[in-house]
């Protein structure tokens, strides 16, 4: 029978063995870049209005233009005829996407799953966590509603119970330091699971996952894994295999509201 990794994982599977090295791409019109070392370059890919400074592309991001042909390029083909655009290039576009994501996170395209949005990707993740009544969930106060929702579902079902801290006072002044202690300081011996997001979307906080994790490593509790959620711009220092599991954003965020 499959089993609830299998089944996740299959999209991976599938175009990690084959559709990663076939098929017949639609044509987007254009495919040039802009220009990204010039700001007036950048600024031009968007159609958003010069009348106001917009700081709300963390919430809901305008397409940048190669991303508004793309878009129309796709409407179109299903349009005109959804079926078979579907079978010409649904699987290679899957493929085109997982081998994205997994280069970005260093891990093999098989370990990548997709799913419709991170909240159902962390109901999955966190809806299949081993525990049993008396152990304990470690999250913290920055995550987000998902996050929380989950875990509190999983402990209602399991017997396991949550408990949320906070990693800093200050965010301006959060160190690495200050957060990982922090984590380490409110672990118990019947904590299972330790669920942080990497990037705090309220604060722009962004955690130092590998220290944490290397961290957790010493203490004796040992079964304790890490699950985060967010997957924001590339940065440095934070490894996908450090944690038992991610749940990625795949929102695209706007550009920097400078003039
Ligand atoms: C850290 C974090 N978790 C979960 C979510 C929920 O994402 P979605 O709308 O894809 O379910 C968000 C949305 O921004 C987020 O920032």
């Amino acid at each position: 029978m499959l089993d609830r990794r299998s089944f996740l994982v299959r999209t991976g599977l599938a175009l990690g063995t084959g559709a990663l090295s076939a098929g017949c791409r639609p044509r987007l019109r254009g495919e040039t870049a802009a220009d990204l070392q010039d700001w007036r370059a950048v600024r031009g890919e968007f159609n958003l209005s010069r009348d106001y400074i917009h700081l709300t592309g963390f919430l809901l991001a305008s397409h940048p233009r190669p991303v508004r042909e793309a878009i129309e390029t796709h409407r179109r083909g299903l349009d005109e005829n959804p079926a078979n655009y579907l079978h010409d290039h649904g699987q290679r576009l899957e493929a085109d996407v997982v081998g994205a994501a997994a280069e970005y996170l260093a891990v093999d395209p098989t370990e990548i799953a997709l799913t419709d949005s991170t909240t159902m990707g962390l109901g999955l993740l966190y809806g299949g966590l081993k525990l049993r009544e008396g152990q304990d969930i470690l999250t913290t106060h920055h995550d987000h509603y998902s996050t929380a929702t989950a875990l509190r579902l999983r402990a209602e079902r399991t017997g396991a119970s949550v408990r949320a801290v906070s990693l800093y006072a200050n965010p301006a002044t959060a160190s690495e330091e200050e957060v990982t202690e922090a984590v380490v300081r409110a672990l118990k011996p019947r904590t299972r699971v330790v669920a942080v997001t990497w990037v705090h979307s309220c604060t722009g906080v962004k955690l130092p996952i590998r220290r944490i994790v290397d961290a957790l490593a010493k203490t004796q509790l040992w079964r304790t894994s890490a699950a985060t959620s967010s997957l924001p711009a590339r940065t440095s220092g934070c490894s996908a295999r450090a944690v038992r599991g991610w749940c990625g954003v795949s929102r695209r965020r706007g550009p920097p509201p400078l003039p």
